[in-house]
């Protein structure tokens, strides 16, 4: 059917890893398993129009954020289209109208990718059922639009689902692949329902590397291989933290997984540096607080330099007091958001 034209809108959340993705092969294949907390405030509203198009162009469409028309956002969409299109014959045939929104500010360094590639992949899947006479099941869509969202995005394939997805294949994690994230297969303690996420942003500028770039440094990085093998080996630690809400082992896992992706970025060839003095002020207050109180609170830290400060709600009170009076003065025009595990994307 190619006269057929319509409307779908999905939102889709941002995600945090506790074990990073750092390193990929060819076509979006992950060098190691990695494993996510989705999130819940932070997401992405696409609207996607499609209708039969009318032009020679080989990928036709238009992309506005905030109402905005974004030329800029072109490139990176039609590389997408690209990558997809064998597995989505319709899109040479329609016209798309994309609209999108972020809940959370464009300028907070916060990356939009995993939450904007994984809503787009799933409107361009809710199209395909549209069009398509097959009746897809809920199991076979979610994880072709997590395929589809992998080659947007590699930590796109994580948004899709909640609370924790697995993105890799782990011989200890069931039904886990390399092509697309797989949502969290067994029992998480329940220390780990409703944990906090409170994102401090230290610096909203646009990063100075890449993740594009930085994933590449890994080919021929010195410390490669002995860092996979430590991303699988945390993957089968964090199964058994999961299962017995140990935070202890929680918080020494998520906060070396944190610093060895930077110390992979401060090691690799050309080298370089994303965290910035503030960052490592919060987290030695954190580190002081946590010795002074025993709370269970930790750091992770994404391809930038703000802090993703992760506690349970049994003790969120307390901490977020902590946060409010002595870290969200190190964040930059005191700008921060309160986020929480989540549970996946939804359409409207
Ligand atoms: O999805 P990408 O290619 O932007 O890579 C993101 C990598 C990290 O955010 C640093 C880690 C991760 O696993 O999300």
């Amino acid at each position: 059917k190619t006269n057929n034209n319509g409307v779908v809108t999905w939102s889709s959340p941002s995600n945090i890893a506790l074990v990073k993705y750092w390193g990929k092969k060819e076509h979006q294949i992950p060098e190691n398993p990695s494993i996510s907390f989705t999130l819940d405030a932070c997401k992405t509203i696409t609207e996607v129009t499609f209708e039969t198009k009318t032009n020679n162009e080989t990928f036709s469409f238009e992309v506005f954020l905030d109402e905005k028309a974004k030329p800029d956002f072109h490139p990176k969409i039609e590389t997408f289209f690209k990558r997809i299109e064998a597995y989505l014959p319709f899109l040479k045939d329609f016209h798309f109208t994309i609209k999108t929104r972020n809940t959370f500010p464009h300028s907070s360094g916060i990356a939009s990718s995993a939450s904007g590639m994984s809503a787009l992949a799933l409107c361009l899947m809710s199209i395909e059922k549209e069009l398509s006479d097959a009746n897809l099941t809920e199991e076979y869509f979610i994880q072709k639009a997590s395929f589809l969202a992998r080659l947007g995005s590699g930590s796109a394939c994580r948004s899709l689902e909640g609370d924790l997805v697995v993105w890799g294949h782990h011989p200890a994690i069931k039904g886990s692949s390399d092509y697309f994230g797989v949502k969290y297969p067994y029992q998480v303690h329940e220390v780990f329902k409703n944990y906090h996420d409170t994102i401090l942003l230290v610096d909203k500028g646009e990063k100075q590397v890449s993740s594009t770039v930085g994933h590449n440094l890994m080919h021929g990085h010195p410390f490669a291989k002995q860092r996979f093998k430590q991303a699988v080996d945390n993957i089968t630690n964090i199964k058994e933290i999961l299962k017995t809400g140990n935070l202890e082992a929680f918080i020494a896992l998520v906060e070396s997984e944190a610093l060895t992706l930077h110390a992979m970025m401060m090691t690799s060839m050309p080298y370089f540096i994303l965290m910035k003095p503030n960052t490592l002020e919060i987290i030695n207050k954190i580190w002081a607080f946590r010795k002074e109180t025993g709370l269970p609170i930790c750091f992770t830290l994404d391809a930038g330099a703000n802090v993703h400060v992760l506690y349970p709600q049994k003790d969120s009170e307390i901490i977020y007091e902590f946060i409010k009076t002595q870290l969200v003065g190190y964040c930059q025009n005191g700008h921060y958001i309160c986020d929480r595990i989540g549970f996946g994307a939804k359409q409207l």
